[in-house]
């Protein structure tokens, strides 16, 4: 019932009956609006305990636990989507989107903040779980609704409820997962024209034998300030550099750039300093496989990850060598980028004469086919995990 006057009847999937359409009822901001229950699964003495699905409600933390003392916590984001529909057969089907990767990541956090590992497989079967009992929560889409992916963000965290003060390994922590309906974008700009950059010399976001690649809530903390001084200077973003000022992410976003000879350029995961975003990779392999209609572009797209300076960047974008950019993220999926402002000036990335040329555009529908296409060849594709 809670799912239906948050989402709106226009999102609502209503089991055996026709939806209706109408504007959703829900707020558009990303991560306000939750699910009624959550997983939680206690670590404690050495093992884990039984696992519990509940109705959604405050921690009851002790104040000395080192996750709010140190930051000794980490997260995961991933979406479940619900197929549009083509009868009751397909009624109650919900996609993830590579889940394991999700978790594998999630595992090397772990093992990187000393926090308690875990099986992941037997994590994604109860999520698994959790998801069945939140279906109604995954949003329909509506048919005219032109690659907006509704879906539910689910945020699985992992965090110590070791209550000393001692700089030490949590002996204590939970794991949970909450789930939040998204009906828009992460960035509402991206809507529209894009994003704006800011890349800025002033903060640096990760460093070799840091944690840049961890999942983990001090890298998002340490962003506020910086993103901040990106609204002040009338961008929507921080276009993050390392300290030999090569460009690492947007935001929270992976980022890429697109050259006239359809170079596609990322940073390189071996220096440690991004963080291997699941899109990242799904976005890579698209590339590399090619699987583009034909016709999309006049050459056809190579990726490379290598190092890109913030200097070739402006450059490239200033001398028509730079034709496109954009970032990646669970939860900003594929974000064009319309401008980087650097040292004080600003460099327009050109608009599209025909957007379907475009490899945000291509990226775009490739992955909507993945999420919503109801043909049981998406449905059976390896990164397609069906609950
Ligand atoms: C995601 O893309 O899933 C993220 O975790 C980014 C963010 C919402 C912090």
């Amino acid at each position: 019932v809670r799912a239906r006057e948050v989402l709106g009847v226009h999102s609502f999937y209503a089991r055996g009956s026709n939806f209706q359409i109408r504007q959703p009822a829900g707020s558009q901001e990303f991560g306000v609006t939750f699910t009624d229950h959550m997983l939680l699964v206690r670590y404690r003495g050495g093992h884990w305990m039984d696992p519990l699905i509940t109705s959604r409600r405050p921690l009851e933390l002790d104040p000395a636990s080192s996750s709010l003392q140190y930051g000794l916590q980490i997260f995961e984001g991933l979406k479940a989507y619900r197929p549009d529909p083509v009868g009751p057969e397909t009624e109650d089907v919900v996609r993830l989107f590579r889940p394991q990767e999700n978790l594998q990541r999630m595992y090397r956090s772990a093992a990187r903040l000393a926090l308690p590992l875990f099986d992941t497989g037997s994590m994604l079967r109860l999520i698994e779980e959790y998801v069945r009992i939140e279906a109604d929560w995954v949003p329909v889409r509506a048919p005219d609704e032109n690659f907006r992916a509704v879906s539910l963000y689910l945020r699985p965290c992992l965090i110590s409820t070791d209550a000393r003060l001692g700089v030490r390994r949590a002996e204590e922590a939970l794991f949970y997962v909450i789930a939040s309906p998204s009906l828009g974008g992460y960035y509402s700009a991206a809507n529209n024209a894009g994003v704006t950059l800011l890349a800025t010399e002033e903060f640096v976001r990760a460093w070799p034998g840091g944690v840049g690649d961890t999942k983990c809530g001090g890298n998002y903390a340490l962003s506020l300030v910086a993103q901040e001084l990106a609204h002040a200077e009338g961008c929507h973003q921080v276009l993050w550099l390392d300290p030999d000022r090569n460009v690492t992410e947007a935001g929270v976003m992976n980022f890429f750039a697109v050259t006239s000879s359809g170079e596609v350029v990322t940073a390189p995961l071996s220096k440690g300093l991004i963080l291997p975003g699941v899109m990242r990779s799904a976005v890579i392999q698209l590339i590399e496989q090619g699987r583009f209609p034909p016709g999309a572009n006049h050459s056809s797209w190579r990726l490379v990850e290598r190092s890109l300076s913030v200097d070739e960047l402006v450059q490239g974008i200033e001398q028509g060598r730079i034709v496109e950019a954009f970032g990646t993220g669970t939860a900003a999926m594929i974000c064009p980028v319309a401008a980087v402002k650097y040292r004080g000036r600003t460099f327009r990335l050109p608009e599209a004469s025909d957007a379907k040329r475009r490899l945000t555009w291509q990226l775009s529908r490739a992955l909507e086919h993945l999420f919503f296409d109801p043909d049981p060849h998406f449905a059976a594709h390896p990164w397609i995990h069906t609950v």
